[in-house]
């Protein structure tokens, strides 16, 4: 990926990935949690924010708060550039060929609603197919089974093996003639599983069938560069990749969304407008109705800049290294069973006790300072795939240690020593 270019460098002395200096740039771990210190391994389901991701928010609301787009005075010009500037930011971080074809969204959830809702209820029509995988979260489960409800679709689900993995065998046997839009999960935020997306995009191409991919798990640990997938969308959330929550990107080929009509209506994605005809802006504006989170754009501007001053072949050696350690670690605790064995996986671990429920397992590692997520983490098929009700899941990332999985590991002993 273009954006982790290796420039600047700050964390790296020697060539060895200083942790220790990174966790310094996150305030956040410095906390303690019931007295003790924060071990925070939730990184799923958020990510802590860099001190820098921090300030230019606060810097925006110090010294540039104003409304975009709209007004003709010097600081509406700031916050402007200062937005459109993290538009570009982010262009360049996924390596999308245009500005136009990065819109921003409050997360993945709307990015997907979005596609589903314009894209699906133009081009999309009754007895049409749409392909999902059986790992997929609920947002990218449930704005298919609305488009399904409204248009007469059929949603169509590809089975995973037990290792969680995704099967490209079972993915080419669903795709026939009625298959009008592939939506699959870059990395399953429940089991950690990477899927292979150049390969599936390459098979959903062969067929003429364009494919969004869900990126929300896959930004923080994998370089994602969407004109090497050539995926037709692409979505991701700013928290979980070190930037501000209620902010998120939509990528699509610029000829796809020209083609869609705007996703919801209001200031900024017009024209001009009189009570018999509104005629539309341009790409990306189109689809980004009203006030936008400027302050969140702009945080996640600051966050794909901190992330551009890694050494990302340091930070993806690092995270292989405390998945692979706590994968040992855990897998050597009687009677832990992991769910999710894919043979690339990124940033998950999942794990489960017969006789002890997923939360009690959350409840006693929060009394250690140790934060997991406990439950079906908003991705109940995968929990009914694998016969649980919920699992534990440690989700990494790059500034955690080889210390917290020590602690987690310890913390988990104390579990086993409350249930017996
Ligand atoms: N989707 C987020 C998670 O996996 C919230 O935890």
């Amino acid at each position: 990926m273009k954006a982790f270019q290796k420039k600047q460098l700050p964390h790296s002395g020697d060539g060895i990935f200083d942790v220790e200096k990174i966790r310094q740039d996150f305030p956040i771990l410095r906390e303690r949690v019931h007295g003790k210190p924060l071990v925070y391994l939730d990184n799923g389901a958020t990510s802590q924010k860099p001190q820098a991701v921090i300030d230019a928010i606060s810097r925006y609301y110090q010294s540039e708060n104003s409304n975009i787009h709209r007004g003709v005075h010097y600081l509406s010009e700031q916050a402007t550039a200062s937005y459109e500037n993290a538009r570009e930011k982010i262009r360049q971080f996924i390596n999308a060929k245009s500005e136009q074809e990065i819109i921003f969204v409050r997360g993945t959830t709307e990015a997907i609603n979005l596609v589903a809702q314009s894209y699906g209820r133009t081009f999309l029509k009754e007895g049409d197919e749409i392909v999902i995988s059986a790992m997929e979260h609920h947002s990218n489960i449930v704005p298919w089974q609305i488009l399904c409800g409204q248009i007469g679709a059929r949603l169509r689900i590809i089975p995973i093996n037990h290792d969680g993995e995704f099967v490209l065998d079972e993915y080419r046997r669903l795709l026939n003639e009625k298959t009008k839009l592939v939506s699959i999960t870059h990395v399953s935020n429940a089991l950690g599983s990477i899927v292979p997306v150049r390969e599936a995009v390459r098979i959903a191409h062969e067929r003429g069938v364009p494919v969004l991919l869900d990126g929300a798990q896959a930004v923080p640990h994998l370089k994602v560069d969407v004109q090497e997938i050539g995926c037709d969308f692409y979505a991701f959330s700013g928290h979980k990749v070190f930037g501000p929550t209620g902010v998120g990107v939509l990528y699509g080929k610029a000829e796809l969304l020209d083609a869609m009509p705007p996703y919801q209506g209001g200031g900024d994605m017009i024209s001009l407008v009189t009570f018999e005809k509104t005629h539309y802006n341009v790409l990306p504006y189109k689809f980004e109705a009203g006030t936008p989170n400027i302050a969140g754009g702009i945080g996640l501007g600051a966050a794909i800049d901190y992330l551009n001053g890694l050494d990302w072949d340091q930070v993806s050696d690092h995270e292989k290294d405390l998945l692979s350690y706590a994968t040992d670690e855990l897998s050597a605790i009687e009677r832990l069973k992991i769910i999710g064995k894919a043979k690339e996986k990124a940033g998950v671990l999942s794990f489960v006790f017969e006789h002890i429920h997923a939360h009690d397992v959350g409840t006693i590692l929060d009394q250690e300072g140790v934060a997991v997520r406990a439950g079906h983490h908003c991705a109940m098929p995968v929990m009914q795939r694998f016969g649980v009700p919920a699992t534990a899941r440690a989700s990494f990332a790059l500034y955690n240690t080889r210390e917290e999985i020590d602690a987690l590991v310890k913390g988990i002993h104390r579990v086993l020593r409350v249930f017996g």
